[in-house]
C-alpha cells in the first residue's frame, strides 16, 4: 500500500478529530505538534507495513522501558541531534564560537555541595586506584576571565557507575558530583577518583535496542559540565577522554570534535587541563537552565561536603 492512503479524507478527518482541531479549546500549539506525530506514526505503519502484533510490541517496549527514556533519548541520537538544531539555529542568528554544547545526558543531580577552591570530588575510596587532576580557566568570547562562575561537574566511579543511580547502592550521596564557585580569575582545579566509561544497565530496555541494532550501548570516561555565570550563557558539555577505546564510537553521540583532551598520564595519575569558553548572555533566559526535569537530593550536612 502507498503511504497516500493516509491522506484520503477519512483518515484526514480522524486526525483532525483525535488532535481536538474542531475543538476551541486546549492548547493549540500541542494540537498541532500531536496531529503532526500521529500522521507520522501512520505514515510509519504503512511505509514499512507494521503489523498490528509489532505494532503493540513496540507500544509495550514503550511502556516497560519508560523508565530508561532518559538513556534511549541519548542512544538514539535525539539528544546530540538537539545540540546540532541549536548550533544551527544558533549560526542562523550569528551566534557562535566558545566550548561546543554537547548533552546533558540523564544522571545529573541538583543540589551537590558548593564547594571552593582545590576541590576533591570524591568522597568514597574507588578500588579502581587511578587518579583525575583537572584544570583550567573559564573564559569570555574576548578571552577575559569569567568572575563568580559556577562549576557543576559530575562523573561516574571506576566502574562506570554514578551516585544516586548506582544499582550496587554502593556510593555515598554526591560522590563525584561538586559545584565549584570560582573566584574573579576564572580558574577552577579539582581532582578525583578517575572515572571509567559507561555502559548503559545489562539487560535493560536501552541494551535490549542496542543490540537488537548489532549495537552497543557504551560510552567513553567523560567528566560533565554545567557551567554558569552572569551575563553568559550556561554551558552544557562533557569532555570525553580522547585515550579511550569508546573515544570514536559512543552510542550516545556525546563526544564532539574540541571536546576529546588526550589525559597526561603518569603512573596512577591522569591530568587534563582544559579552558572553557563562554559565549555572553543575550537576555536572563539564557543565563539559566533549560527546564528539563532533573533528578533532586537532599544536600549534605555542613560538615560533609569538605
Ligand atoms: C547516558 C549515560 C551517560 O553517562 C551520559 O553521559 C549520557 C547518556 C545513557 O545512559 O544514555
Ligand atoms: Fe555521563
Amino acid at each position: 500500500m502507498d503511504v497516500s492512503f493516509i491522506k484520503a479524507p477519512q483518515i484526514q478527518q480522524l486526525l483532525d478529530r483525535a488532535a481536538g482541531m474542531n475543538e476551541s479549546g486546549g492548547n493549540p500549539r500541542l494540537k498541532a505538534i500531536m496531529r503532526d506525530l500521529t500522521e507520522s506514526v501512520m505514515e510509519l505503519i504503512v511505509k514499512h507495513d507494521i503489523s498490528e502484533s509489532e505494532f503493540w510490541l513496540a507500544v509495550k517496549y514503550l511502556a516497560d522501558g519508560a523508565g530508561e527514556f532518559g538513556l534511549i533519548v541519548p542512544g538514539t541520537g535525539i539528544e546530540h541531534f538537539l545540540d546540532l538544531y541549536m548550533d544551527a539555529k544558533d549560526a542562523e542568528d550569528g551566534l557562535s564560537g566558545g566550548t561546543p554544547r554537547t548533552i546533558e545526558g540523564p544522571l545529573y543531580v541538583a543540589g551537590a555541595p558548593l564547594v571552593e577552591g582545590n576541590v576533591n570530588l570524591s568522597t568514597d575510596p574507588d578500588e579502581g586506584g587511578q587518579m583525575l587532576h583537572m584544570n583550567g580557566t573559564v573564559k569570555g568570547p574576548d578571552g577575559e576571565p569569567v568572575g563568580n562562575a559556577i562549576v557543576h561537574v559530575w562523573h561516574a566511579n571506576s566502574k562506570g557507575w554514578y551516585s544516586h543511580f548506582d544499582p550496587t547502592g554502593e556510593q555515598t550521596p554526591f560522590n563525584n558530583r561538586r559545584r565549584i564557585k570560582l573566584g574573579p580569575d576564572g580558574r577552577y582545579a579539582f581532582h578525583s577518583n578517575q572515572p571509567s566509561g559507561y555502559s548503559v544497565p545489562p539487560q535493560g530496555a536501552t541494551d535490549m535496542l542496542m543490540q537488537a541494532l548489532g549495537r552497543h550501548g557504551n560510552r567513553p570516561a567523560h567528566v560533565h559540565f554545567f557551567i554558569e555565570a552572569p551575563g553568559y550563557r550556561t554551558l552544557t558539555t562533557q569532555i570525553n577522554f580522547g585515550d579511550d577505546p569508546f573515544a570514536a564510537d559512543d552510542f550516545a553521540f556525546g563526544t564532539r570534535e574540541g571536546l576529546l583532551p588526550v589525559p597526561i598520564r603518569q603512573g596512577d595519575t591522569a591530568s587534563i587541563q582544559f579552558d572553557f569558553q563562554l559565549q555572553r548572555a543575550h537576555n536572563a533566559g539564557e543565563e539559566g537552565f533549560s527546564s528539563r526535569a532533573r533528578a533532586e537530593a537532599a544536600p549534605l550536612p555542613e560538615a560533609e561536603t569538605v
